[in-house]
């Protein structure tokens, strides 16, 4: 199980004041070296976190582990994917006026211009992830169009407010991994995961990695971003039982 941690609020903070600080890039060198197997960022169309220049520095300083450029499916952002060549672009749904990511990628309706769009990023060396909700038709449909990966929504689980409503979206959420796993998908979740709820999304066996930012960088205020990045992944280990390493 990887651990992606995203470092985008660390760039909202910043943008709060349009300084210098903090530096996402030094965000990502203090998670990578605190235990993060991958650095997500993404990059908005309206630039209210990461910034153009953020993405050239990131791809320059991190070398190690894998770099995941979450981005619409739009010409401008294809273009830069290409130049800066993260290792990995994961395709989500974007609106302007949103607070965070609603709701996954409707491949379904997007299927033929989604083929071309993942094929020139493939052809470029990227591997490409769909973020989907966790839905047979939508993983069906990601896999139609050529991603290697699906990362499920997590969102509904983590904003469940009754404990049925909970284990019915895990249930939905352990399907799914499990349908996408079968076909041939590799598997990764996220958003809205927290100290609290993480464990039992950890704990299921077909996901191989988890991408969390907003929860990390909130806890990174009081206990440092190493601290907060290593009790994330102590959690997610143990859920695992995974000998922490
Ligand atoms: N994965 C994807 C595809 C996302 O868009 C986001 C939010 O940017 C995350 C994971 C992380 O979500 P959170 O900040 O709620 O942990």
């Amino acid at each position: 199980m990887r651990l992606g941690v995203n470092i985008d609020h660390i760039a909202t903070v910043r943008e709060a004041r349009k300084t210098f600080e903090p530096d996402p890039v030094k965000g990502a060198i203090i998670a990578r070296d605190a235990g993060a197997d991958q650095i997500t960022f993404h990059l908005r169309e309206d630039r209210r976190h990461i910034q153009d220049r953020d993405v050239e520095k990131l791809r320059v300083v991190i070398t190690e582990i894998p770099l995941n450029m979450e981005m619409a499916a739009t010409e401008e952002m294809k273009s830069i994917a290409i130049r800066i060549k993260p290792d990995r672009v994961t395709l989500v749904p974007e609106k302007r006026e949103e607070i965070t990511t609603e709701g996954g990628l409707d491949v379904v309706s997007m299927k033929d211009y989604l083929k071309n769009f993942i094929k020139e990023l493939k052809e470029n060396g990227i591997n490409v992830a769909t973020f989907i909700d966790p839905d047979k038709q939508q993983i069906d449909a990601s896999l139609e169009v050529g991603a290697d990966a699906v990362e499920i929504h997590t969102g509904e689980y983590a904003n469940a407010k009754t404990e049925e409503e909970r284990k019915k979206e895990l249930m939905r959420i352990r399907e799914s991994a499990r349908y996408g796993k079968e076909i041939g998908l590799k598997i990764f979740a996220g958003h809205g995961l927290t100290y609290t709820n993480v464990q039992p999304v950890a704990a299921i066996e077909e996901i191989e990695e988890l991408n969390i930012g907003h929860s990390i960088i909130a806890n990174s205020i009081f206990l440092g971003l190493d601290e907060a990045v290593r009790k994330m992944k102590k959690l997610i280990m143990e859920a695992r039982k995974e000998e922490y390493l």
